[in-house]
C-alpha cells in the first residue's frame, strides 16, 4: 500500500478523534457545576441557643436538620455575609466525609444506596399494585416539571369505588434530598398489604378507611438530589439566569407569601415559594388530588431530619382554633411511636418551634379542609 493512501485513510478519523479531545477539554461535561448554583451553597452548623436561635428566625433560611443541640443551615454566601453580621457563630460541616463506610448489612443496590430513586420507587409500586389488585390501585397525579409521575396508592377495600369512607393522605419527599421520606410512607403501603390477611385490626382498618400513600410529591429533585448535589432542596422549575427550584413546601396556598420571612421572594433562595400559589405542577397535583377526595380527613406529611411531630399554623406562633385537639393527636402519636421501639419524638406547634413558614402543606389542609394535618421530621 502506498504511504499517501495510508495518511489519507488516517486522516479524517484523526481529526475526528482530535475534535472529539479538544471538545472533551473545553465543553464542560454535565455535571453540577453544568447546573451552575449549589456549588456556592455551604452547609453549616450552629449551637442550638435560644439568643441565635431568635435572630435567625426573622430571615427565611434552609434548616437541614436539628440534632445533638446543633442547627445545621444550608446557606448561600450572602446568607454566610448574615451570619457573620448578626455576630452568630458557625462552623463549616462536612458531612458527606463523616458518614460511616456501609457496613456488611447496608444494602448498597444502586447510586442511593437502599433508598429508592424514581424509578426503583416505580417499580414497587406497579409490584405493590399488582399483586395486591383487591386491595390496591395506583394512580398518577400529574406529571412534575420535568414529566416524571406523581404516583398515589390507594389502599382500601373496593379500591376501584369511591365509599363513603373517611379517607387519609401520607405524603413524602416535598424535599428533594429527604431520602427517607420516601421509604416511611412506601414502608407504611407494604406493611398495611402485607398484614391484610393476617392481622384482623389491620384489616379492619383497611376496609373501613380510604388510605392514600403519595410517597414522592418531588421526583425532579429527588433525582438531581441523587445524581448531582445530595443538599438540593426544591424542585427542578427553570427560573432563568441559571437559577432552579420553588421550594414545594412553600408553594400551598394558605397565607402564601404573607411575609418574607416563613418563605421568599428571592429565586436563588432555598424557601423560595415561587410566583404564585400553586405555580407548580407538584404542588397542583396534591390540590387537585384533595378536591377530587373529600372525604379525606386527615393529612401527615414526612419530612427530615429531626425527631419531631410539629401541627400547624407554621406561619405564626399564635396557636391555631384546633390547637388542643391537634396537641392532643400528636402526643398520642407520639406515645404510641415511643412504644414501638422507645424512640421518643417530641410535638408541638411548628410556628412556635424553631422557625416560620408560610405555604406549607400542613397550614394548607387545616386552613383551607379544616382537617388535621401533621409534619413529622424524620430522625438522621
Ligand atoms: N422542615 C419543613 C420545612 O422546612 C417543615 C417545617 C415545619 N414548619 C415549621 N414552621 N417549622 O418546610
Ligand atoms: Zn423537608
Amino acid at each position: 500500500m502506498d504511504k499517501n493512501k495510508i495518511s489519507s485513510v488516517f486522516k479524517i478519523p484523526t481529526c475526528f478523534l482530535l475534535g472529539i479531545l479538544l471538545s472533551l477539554i473545553f465543553i464542560k461535561p454535565l455535571t453540577a457545576e453544568t447546573f451552575s448554583l449549589p456549588g456556592d451553597y455551604l452547609v453549616i452548623s450552629i449551637p442550638k441557643k435560644t439568643e441565635y436561635l431568635t435572630r435567625l428566625r426573622q430571615y427565611p433560611l434552609d434548616y437541614l436538620m436539628e440534632w445533638n443541640d446543633q442547627i445545621y443551615l444550608v446557606v448561600s454566601p450572602a446568607e454566610l455575609q448574615l451570619l457573620q453580621e448578626l455576630n452568630i457563630p458557625y462552623a463549616p460541616e462536612n458531612l458527606e466525609s463523616r458518614e460511616s463506610t456501609p457496613d456488611s448489612f447496608t444494602i448498597q443496590t444502586s447510586l442511593n444506596g437502599a433508598y429508592h430513586s424514581y424509578a426503583e420507587l416505580e417499580t414497587e409500586l406497579f409490584t405493590l399494585e399488582k399483586a395486591n389488585l383487591e386491595i390496591c390501585r395506583l394512580e398518577n397525579l400529574g406529571q412534575s416539571v420535568e414529566g416524571r409521575n406523581i404516583y398515589a396508592l390507594k389502599i382500601s377495600d373496593n379500591p376501584y369505588l369511591e365509599e363513603n369512607e373517611p379517607g387519609i393522605v401520607f405524603l413524602g419527599c416535598h424535599h428533594a434530598r429527604e431520602w427517607i421520606s420516601v421509604e416511611v410512607p412506601l414502608l407504611l403501603a407494604k406493611y398495611l398489604v402485607e398484614n391484610y390477611n393476617l392481622d384482623s385490626s389491620i384489616q379492619n382498618l383497611v376496609n373501613q378507611s380510604e388510605i392514600w400513600i403519595i410517597p414522592l410529591v418531588n421526583p425532579d429533585g429527588l433525582e438531581f438530589s441523587i445524581y448531582f448535589y445530595r443538599y438540593w432542596r426544591k424542585n427542578r422549575r427553570n427560573l432563568g439566569h441559571g437559577l432552579f427550584g420553588v421550594d414545594l413546601n412553600r408553594n400551598y396556598s394558605y397565607q402564601w407569601g404573607l411575609d418574607n420571612i416563613g418563605s421568599s421572594p428571592d429565586p436563588s433562595s432555598n424557601v423560595y415559594r415561587g410566583t404564585s400559589p400553586f405555580s407548580e405542577p407538584e404542588t397542583r397535583a396534591i390540590q387537585t388530588f384533595m378536591e377530587l377526595h373529600p372525604n379525606i380527613k386527615a393529612l401527615i406529611s414526612y419530612h427530615s431530619y429531626g425527631q419531631v411531630i410539629l401541627y400547624p399554623w407554621g406561619y405564626t406562633d399564635e396557636p391555631s382554633p384546633q390547637d388542643d385537639l391537634l396537641s392532643f393527636l400528636a402526643s398520642s402519636m407520639s406515645q404510641k411511636m415511643e412504644a414501638v421501639d422507645g424512640s421518643k419524638y417530641t410535638f408541638g406547634q411548628s410556628g412556635a418551634s424553631l422557625y416560620l413558614t408560610n405555604g406549607d402543606t400542613t397550614d394548607w389542609a387545616l386552613g383551607v379542609y379544616g382537617i388535621p394535618a401533621f409534619t413529622i421530621e424524620l430522625p438522621p
